[in-house]
């Protein structure tokens, strides 16, 4: 499983791409807006920042309702950084989204269908030609469901009937799920840095490295 980080921020996305760890970045309208930039300017920094990772998601915008607002939104974001070809559009899990998933797929262009909280929509979008699809565990766990076992379901369809949609485990909240979602099949984790961070972590690991220093000091220096 790879991981892509889920933020907007620069200074979060920098420090997870010094690690290594990265293949993506996705962002949506309540990350850029936390920001306080313009949308397209941040979305052409990430995409100067990390050439290196397999795709950047940008999402139209929550002005863009039809097909025909999502294309023309698309249309311009995929010229961001001279038609950077790690942009990776995101829509909506809905019709409209559908619609546009299909056009930007047919141009050769990489999609990210977002929103995804049941089996049945994941398997439109991958008809759909979704290069990504996105379910939202944290959120569904938030409302008493198992988004760890939607993870799995989606995995399982998609190995049964060939579909090539990646799917991307978003909505992550902790690393027990990071650990959940790798094992369900997930393709693609989206975290925040904290995440990142904290998978890092253990408290033996602390000790050991407090023993460690402990035990050097006293070493013929
Ligand atoms: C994914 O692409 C979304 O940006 C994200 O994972 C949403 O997570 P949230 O439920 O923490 O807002």
């Amino acid at each position: 499983m790879k991981f892509f980080i889920d933020t907007a921020n620069v200074e979060d996305i920098k420090k997870a791409y010094k690690i290594g760890v990265l293949s993506g970045v996705t962002t949506n309208p309540s990350l850029v807006a936390k920001e306080g930039v313009k949308f397209e300017d941040r979305i052409e920094e990430i995409l100067k920042l990390v050439p290196e990772v397999e795709s950047v998601s940008a999402e139209v915008t929550p002005n863009a309702i039809t097909a025909e607002e999502m294309i023309a939104e698309a249309n311009e974001l995929i010229k961001i950084n001279g038609g950077d070809k790690n942009i990776t559009i995101k829509v909506p899990m809905n019709i409209a989204g559908l619609e546009t998933c299909r056009y930007l797929t047919k141009k050769g262009v990489k999609t990210n269908v977002t929103l995804v909280f049941t089996v049945n929509q994941a398997l439109l979008a991958a008809r759909a030609g979704a290069t990504y699809v996105s379910p939202f565990l944290g959120r569904l766990d938030d409302i008493s469901e198992d988004g760890v076992l939607l993870v799995a379901k989606i995995a399982e369809l998609f190995r049964i009937h060939n579909l090539d949609a990646q799917i991307i485990a978003a909505s992550v909240r902790h690393p027990d799920h990071v650990t959940r979602v790798a094992m369900a099949g997930a393709h693609i984790a989206t975290v925040p840095y904290s995440v990142i961070e904290q998978l890092t972590k253990h408290p033996l690991t602390d000790q050991g490295l407090e023993k460690f220093a402990a035990d050097w000091v006293k070493a013929p220096q």
